[in-house]
């Protein structure tokens, strides 16, 4: 079960957000440029992970395990990981069905892809996360076989929603995508985060600005701030993971972390 990110993906997401080139991290850093460029090859050079993590805002330790880092495999009844072709990746959609109560939350790339593999039958909504296009293919054949579609603005704007025993409530994870929404769900038993591209086992969606970057830390951070320990993560790439493993794994968790200081954390100026 391979994550969604390498470490240097999540090293080049970092400086990507940051808006940070190599020769300023080298400075910021105390390292030689062709250091960083050797760990964004791939490379693993621990000393170099270590300078390099304050400036990104990473945990250099989650950094460095990245590699052997794999989320206790989930088997949460009900909620299957529909896995669909995007290009040379894969994208997920989640669906709940339990109860008798059967939501599909994002629709895929390829609207071929998705009706493959999801009955319109008997679904009684298709939640979208963001509007990337990774994550609506299928949005329009479902809505012609009668599927309610709820967007992420709509769902925003209501807050909850209740489907029998499902008690849904949307959480603003802007900042990979702006807007994106996320879904906790509640009254199963265990919580569940349908997070989008917010956060992804051992990574976060890439940001193409500081402001960006900045935004997508505090959304999450904020909509994590509720969130049980024990809640199920179900991210748009990769595996399901928690949000206690998250915590301690993912290389980005200084920004996220409800308890964490960003700003003591982070040398660089991230106003
Ligand atoms: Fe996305």
């Amino acid at each position: 079960m391979s994550l969604e990110d390498d470490f240097n993906d999540v090293i080049a997401k970092a400086m990507c957000g940051l808006g940070i080139g190599v020769s300023a991290l080298a400075d910021d850093s105390g390292i030689a440029p062709f250091e960083i460029e050797a760990l964004l090859g791939g490379a693993m050079d621990k000393t170099a992970a270590r300078a390099i993590s304050p400036t990104l805002g990473l945990d250099a330790a989650a950094l460095i395990a990245l590699t052997g880092y794999h989320p206790e495999r989930i088997a949460f009844p009900g909620v299957r990981r529909i896995k669909l072709p995007f290009g040379n990746w894969n994208v997920n959609a989640w669906e709940v069905n339990i109860d008798g109560v059967c939501l599909l939350f994002d629709a895929g790339f390829g609207a071929r892809d998705v009706m493959g593999k999801v009955s319109p039958h008997g679904l009684k909504a298709l939640l979208i996360t963001h509007s990337h296009p990774d994550h609506i293919g299928g949005v329009a054949a479902l809505a012609a076989s009668g599927v309610r579609v709820i967007s992420e603005t709509e769902a925003l704007a209501a807050g909850k929603f209740v489907f029998g025993p499902l008690e849904l409530k949307a959480v603003d994870l802007s900042g990979h995508c702006t807007p994106s929404t996320g879904y906790f769900v509640n009254g199963l038993g265990r919580q569940l985060l349908i997070a989008g591209d917010a956060i992804f086992a051992g990574s976060m969606g890439g940001c193409k600005s500081r402001e960006a970057h900045n935004l997508a830390s505090h959304t999450l951070r904020a909509a994590l701030a509720n969130a049980s320990a024990d809640c199920i993560i179900l991210p748009g790439h990769g595996p399901a993971t928690t949000l206690a493993e998250e915590l301690r794994s993912n290389p980005f968790h200084p920004r996220f972390n409800p308890n964490s200081d960003i700003d003591g954390k982070v040398r660089l100026d991230l106003s």
